[in-house]
């Protein structure tokens, strides 16, 4: 019996299940593949004793719409950067690499499908470097790894955001209120843009086009003259105002903590007053809501496609390869295409062209 092992890194994502699914659904069409899940990403494997979790066909049943992973996840270490506590109770790190190779071995491992972002993928191609038979597949919600069109995660994290903003313009407009909703995507402003469009939002700020306050403002007394008194801003996590770098640095200087808040919204709320807005504004922070629950449709089939490839490329002997998205199909990349850079928003996309087209996305 050969065996395939499986491992979900990083923060969890719609779709997870569905990848996994996928593997074992395939796999069983072989008769000689049995596949494995390693709990908690590779920190099944590490720890001791082993955990690990036989991924069989009642394994996986009906899991393809959970949210999470049935294997479990974490966002901390790995294999090269293990956790060590040093003896004057700080942290550090190990390289516990070799130590998880053998480790693998001894499991009978012939192969590793590995599910994660981009900085599980960035393992995986140190794994494959080290002679480990290693698959990756794409998995953010931000939408912001090379080498793919698209991951799956995103399209249920845009779904999510839409349908706040939905429900957020009925209370803003019962109130006149200006809300600010404020939406995850790390350094790329994928969900908040494609959200914002979806959800017919006022405005839309994302890291990739630094914002001018005063656009933002003047946007909101444009619909304050037309005597609409409500709107929604949709902010990306990592959108800055126009030297928003300089000012958080210069704040902390001052002691300004203002200008330094802790997430976009409140900072965005805190402009808006400064340059002299004075409706009634409030804010969400969506956080989580965006990764956590039931994978969309298109997630799942995306998810799907992307289990049933992994397996096949493991089947081809593709080592060191990921699974990518390249519309209409599914392909196999190198591993070292999809990691290092990031994928952001293009500000001459036709995305942002049509935010602009529909004034909602100001730049030059
Ligand atoms: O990368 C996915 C993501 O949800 C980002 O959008 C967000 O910035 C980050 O993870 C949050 O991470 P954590 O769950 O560790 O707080």
């Amino acid at each position: 019996m050969k065996r395939v092992l499986v491992a979900t890194g990083g923060g969890d994502c719609p779709g997870l299940n569905a990848v996994i699914r996928a593997v074992v659904k395939r796999a069983a069409q072989e008769k000689d593949w049995e596949v494995i899940g390693s709990i908690q990403s590779f920190d099944g494997i590490l720890k001791e004793p082993t955990e690990i979790k036989i991924l069989d066909d009642a394994a996986v049943k009906g899991i393809h719409y959970q949210g999470g992973t049935i294997i479990g996840t974490t966002t901390k270490g790995g294999p090269f950067a293990w956790p060590v506590k040093n003896s004057d109770g700080t942290w550090g790190s190990a390289d516990r690499s070799d130590e998880m190779i053998r480790k693998l071995q001894y499991l009978g491992v012939d192969a590793v499908i590995s599910i994660g972002g981009d900085g599980s993928q960035k393992i995986s191609q140190q794994l494959f470097e080290k002679g480990l038979n290693i698959i990756g597949v794409p998995k953010t919600i931000d939408n912001d790894l090379m080498a793919t069109d698209f991951t799956f995660g995103y399209q249920t994290a845009v779904q999510v955001c839409t349908e706040a903003v939905d429900k957020l313009k009925t209370t803003a407009a019962s109130h006149n209120r200006i809300f600010i909703l404020e939406a995850m995507g790390r350094d790329a402003g994928w969900i908040a843009l494609s959200a914002a469009i979806a959800g017919g939002a006022e405005a839309c700020l994302i890291p990739e086009i630094p914002y001018d306050i005063q656009k933002v403002k003047e946007k909101l007394d444009t619909r304050f003259l037309k005597g609409k008194g409500f709107g929604i801003i949709v902010i990306a996590e990592g959108a800055m105002p126009i030297g928003g770098e300089a000012l958080a640095e210069e704040s902390v200087e001052v002691g300004n903590p203002n200008l330094k808040l802790s997430g976009a919204a409140d900072r965005l709320l805190y402009e808006l007053k400064e340059a002299g807005v004075e409706a009634d504004i409030r804010t969400t922070v969506l956080g989580h809501l965006q990764r956590g629950g039931i994978p969309t449709a298109y997630d799942r089939v995306l998810a799907t496609q992307f289990g049933v490839k992994a397996f096949e490329m493991v089947l081809e002997k593709k080592f060191g390869h990921m699974v990518a998205y390249h519309h209409p199909e599914v392909v196999a990349v190198p591993l070292l295409d999809a990691i290092g850079k990031q994928n952001l928003v293009n500000p001459d996309s036709n995305l942002v062209k049509t935010a602009k087209g529909v004034g909602i996305c100001f730049g030059d």
